[in-house]
C-alpha cells in the first residue's frame, strides 16, 4: 500500500519530540530501567498490583511519559484487564478473545484517512504512533453491561492526530472503522454489521481526554484489547471506543455505528456514561468494579464516569435523557 510522506504526520513532528524508533519497542530499555529503579520498587509495584504475574509482552514495552490523568481508584489487575474483554469478532464470551486473537496481524499495518480532511492519506501505524510522546494516563473504564475497570492506557490526544490531518470546517463527526478481514477474524460471529465501527462528534473527540490508544500498562495493546490502535472515550460506556482501526473518515453526518444500528433504544449514538438514564433492559446506577479484589464491589455509577469537569459542557443544554 502507498504510504504518502509529503503531508503526512512525519513533516509535523518537531524532532525534539521524536522518539528514538529503536527506543520505541526496546526490551533493552526496559531492563535498564528495571535495575536502575531497584527491587525494592519492583517489589512495591507488586503489591501495588501494577505488575501482572507473567509478562506476556515482555518484548513489547512501550516508552511512555507520565501524565496529569489518574484517578485515585484502585487500578484493575493486567491479568483481568487482558482477560475479561469485549471483542466479538473473536468471540462474545469474555474469555474468547484473549483466546482467539492471536490470529489478529498487527504489522504491517496502516490507517486510511478519508472524507472531509484536507490531506486524505494512508499512513503507518509506527509513524501515527511516533507524532507525539505516549503518555500513561489511568482511566476509569465503564462498560455499558454495568462492570468498569480502571485501566494505565497509553496514548496521546486524539486531538493531536485530528489537527494534523486537517479536517474541513464542513466536518462535524468522525468515524472510526475496525479491521474486519476474513483471515485476521476467521470466526466472527453472524448476524453482526461488521466491520465494527463507531463514532464521535468532532467537539467530542477533540477533547483532550479521548485518547489514540497504542497500549495499556506500558505494553503495547494486546491483540484482544484492540491492538495496535484503538479509541477511548472515558466519559463514555466502552463500546464507543472502537478496536484495531483501520479507517478514519471525517463526515457532515451523524455515522453508522454497529451497536446504534443493531438496536438504536438500547446503544444511543451519545452513549455517555449517564446513572440516570438506564439501559432498557437493567440499571445503570450501579456497577461491578473489577479490581484486584477477589470479590468485585458494586460502587455507585458516576455521571459522566466522574469526567463530568471535562466534558459536561459539551451537552449543555441537551436532553440527555433524549440523546443518550
Ligand atoms: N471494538 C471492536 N472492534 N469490537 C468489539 O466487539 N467491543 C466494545 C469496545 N470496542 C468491541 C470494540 C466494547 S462493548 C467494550 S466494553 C470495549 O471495547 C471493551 O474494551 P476492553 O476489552 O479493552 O475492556
Amino acid at each position: 500500500m502507498l504510504i504518502k510522506k509529503s503531508g503526512s504526520l512525519e513533516g509535523k513532528i518537531a524532532s525534539s519530540e521524536i522518539t528514538p524508533k529503536d527506543a520505541f519497542f526496546n526490551r533493552r530499555n526496559f531492563l535498564r530501567g528495571a535495575v536502575a529503579v531497584g527491587v525494592g520498587a519492583l517489589a512495591l509495584k507488586q503489591v501495588l498490583g501494577l505488575i501482572h504475574p507473567e509478562p506476556v509482552h515482555a518484548d513489547q514495552q512501550l516508552v511512555v511519559v507520565p501524565s496529569k490523568y489518574t484517578v485515585p481508584d484502585a487500578q484493575t489487575p493486567f491479568a483481568k484487564a487482558t482477560t475479561y474483554n469485549n471483542y466479538y469478532e473473536f468471540g462474545t464470551d469474555k474469555s474468547d478473545p484473549a483466546k482467539n486473537a492471536h490470529t489478529l496481524r498487527t504489522r504491517p499495518w496502516t490507517v486510511q484517512v478519508s472524507g472531509m480532511v484536507k490531506k486524505p492519506q494512508t499512513l503507518d501505524i509506527n509513524t501515527i504512533m511516533k507524532y507525539r510522546p505516549i503518555e500513561s494516563r489511568v482511566y476509569r473504564h465503564r462498560c455499558v453491561e454495568a462492570w468498569s475497570m480502571v485501566i494505565p492506557w497509553d496514548g496521546y490526544s486524539f486531538s493531536e492526530f485530528i489537527s494534523a490531518m486537517e479536517p474541513l470546517p464542513s466536518a462535524k463527526y468522525v468515524q472510526f472503522i475496525s479491521d474486519s478481514k476474513n483471515s485476521d477474524m476467521p470466526d466472527k460471529p453472524g448476524g453482526f454489521d461488521w466491520p465494527y465501527s463507531e463514532g464521535l462528534r468532532m467537539d467530542e473527540a477533540m477533547n483532550p481526554l479521548c485518547l489514540l490508544t497504542f497500549g495499556c500498562y506500558s505494553e503495547v495493546l494486546p491483540n484482544q484489547n484492540g491492538a495496535p490502535i484503538r479509541i477511548v472515550s472515558p466519559w463514555k460506556y466502552g463500546f464507543k471506543n472502537g478496536k484495531s482501526i483501520v479507517k478514519i473518515v471525517f463526515t457532515d453526518k451523524q455515522p453508522h455505528t454497529l451497536w446504534n444500528e443493531m438496536a438504536a433504544n438500547e446503544y444511543g449514538f451519545y452513549s455517555n456514561v449517564n446513572p440516570r438514564v438506564d439501559h432498557p433492559r437493567w440499571s445503570q446506577s450501579h456497577e461491578r468494579r473489577i479490581d484486584s479484589s477477589p470479590f468485585p464491589k458494586t460502587i455507585p455509577t458516576l455521571m459522566f464516569n466522574g469526567y463530568g469537569d471535562q466534558v459536561a459542557s459539551m451537552y449543555a443544554g441537551m436532553d440527555l435523557k433524549k440523546y443518550y
